[in-house]
């Protein structure tokens, strides 16, 4: 969001008070937020609210005496590199749908054609699935604007049903795909993430210390550039990235068999997971206890998935694996593209402070057939996009 100029409209419903603290989020990711207000928003929620929270001029009326602001649609439409109206009520919805330009926001929306538009419908739920409002939000959908669809629920006025507006990561995600290629638009993509989890006994299991950021990285910014995701996580402590289609998984065994199930429909699969190469041959069904003394666990090995797709892989597939590697880093993710019949391996040093499995950052090497790339120390979403970049550029082949 860095650096984006945002204009947000706000508009007259009770959800106002959550703009705000969206406004907030967007400033604290450096975005530069203007607010153009609907004179009914200003009953919910203050301008000075607003122009507090983005540190900027709040905007409400079309005619002003200031010879500064006479032309303020057309300087806030131009200057702007995206829009989002939240929350858009019934009226302004109507209102757009038929172009009309009867204040300052629906003015400014009209000069900014061609700019992104995202809109945030959010209200009683009666009036949201009311034809009028479904076929005024069909039209805006035909003009290009992009309707994010509300969540359901409680709403304020003490109904249940659509009309709340949704969480911001949805809205956020919906925002940074404006800005996006769309370069995986068409290819579907087949993520896998995580740890796995290799029972013992009912109360302990052995696994590693994945934390699935990695994976997940990888699977929202692929969505963010048009693709659609198919996740499948091992155990993580983290939100699914929205617009994603999440499988939870627990053991090796689990992984296995979910992405046999998807992998005939992936153009591109990219496995992340850290898989556990061993399992426990027994899994107790009863706790073990102390008194029984300590134990040796026999092992008995998992089924390399990675090598199991570079087997089967269907002509056209992108393949794409990872290597955890504490030393020889380079020679050992060279032999694991060619041993598993990859087309890029990203390999990462699991021991650095700034690299290793918890952290937000990483710094990688990408290795194909062509030759490897080192690439810098990194917050892993933009990895993330760097991995991208090269397997379109592989696509491009
Ligand atoms: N992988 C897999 N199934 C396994 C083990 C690994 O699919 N049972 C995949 C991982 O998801 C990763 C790649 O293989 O994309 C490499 O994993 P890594 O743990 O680095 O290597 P291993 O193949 O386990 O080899 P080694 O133990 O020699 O490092």
């Amino acid at each position: 969001m860095q650096g984006r100029k945002i204009l947000f409209g706000v508009t007259g419903g009770i959800a106002a008070f959550k703009a705000a603290q969206w406004v907030r989020s967007l400033v604290k990711e450096e975005a530069r937020v203007t607010v153009v207000m609907t004179r009914a928003a200003t009953r919910f929620v203050s301008e000075l609210s607003f122009a507090a929270l983005s540190g900027r001029p709040v905007y409400v009326e079309i005619f002003s005496d200031d010879p500064r602001q006479v032309m303020s649609h057309i300087t806030l439409a131009a200057e702007a590199d995206a829009l989002l109206i939240a929350p858009a009520t019934a009226h302004t919805i109507a209102r757009l749908a038929h172009g009309l330009a009867d204040d300052l926001l629906t003015t400014t929306v009209l000069a900014a054609a061609g700019k992104p538009v995202v809109v945030c419908p959010a209200m009683n739920s009666g009036m949201f699935t009311h034809p009028a409002t479904q076929d005024n939000l069909r039209r805006l959908r035909e003009l290009g604007y992009v309707v994010v669809e509300p969540d359901s629920g409680a709403l304020a006025c003490g109904a249940e049903g659509p009309g709340r507006l949704p969480e911001w990561d949805v809205v956020r995600e919906t925002l940074l795909s404006c800005f996006a290629p769309d370069d995986l638009q068409n290819q579907h993509i087949l993520v896998t993430a995580g740890p796995t989890r290799e029972p013992i006994d009912p109360a302990r299991y052995l696994s590693n210390r994945s934390s699935g950021k990695m994976g997940y990285a990888l699977a929202r910014t692929a969505r963010r550039r048009g693709a659609q995701v198919s996740l499948v996580s091992g155990p993580v402590a983290l939100e699914p990235p929205p617009g994603v289609e999440l499988f939870r998984v627990n053991t090796a065994r689990e992984m296995h068999e979910q992405v046999m199930r998807l992998r005939e429909q992936a153009s591109i699969i990219i496995k992340a997971a850290a898989v556990a190469d061993f399992r426990p041959a027994r899994s107790e069904t009863r706790k073990i206890k102390k008194s029984s003394g300590p134990q040796a666990i026999d092992l008995v090995a998992n089924v390399d998935i990675l090598a199991e797709l570079g087997r089967k892989r269907r002509p056209g597939q992108i393949l794409v694996g990872f290597a955890a590697e504490s030393h020889d880093h380079e020679s050992e993710g060279a032999r694991k593209l060619h041993d598993k019949n990859l087309d890029l391996i990203v390999v990462n040093d699991i021991c650095g402070r700034e690299t290793g499995f918890a952290a937000d950052t990483n710094q990688v090497t990408l290795i194909d057939k062509s030759g490897r790339v080192e690439l810098p120390l990194l917050s892993k979403e933009q990895t993330a996009e760097r991995i991208w970049d090269h397997v379109v550029s592989l696509l491009n082949e």
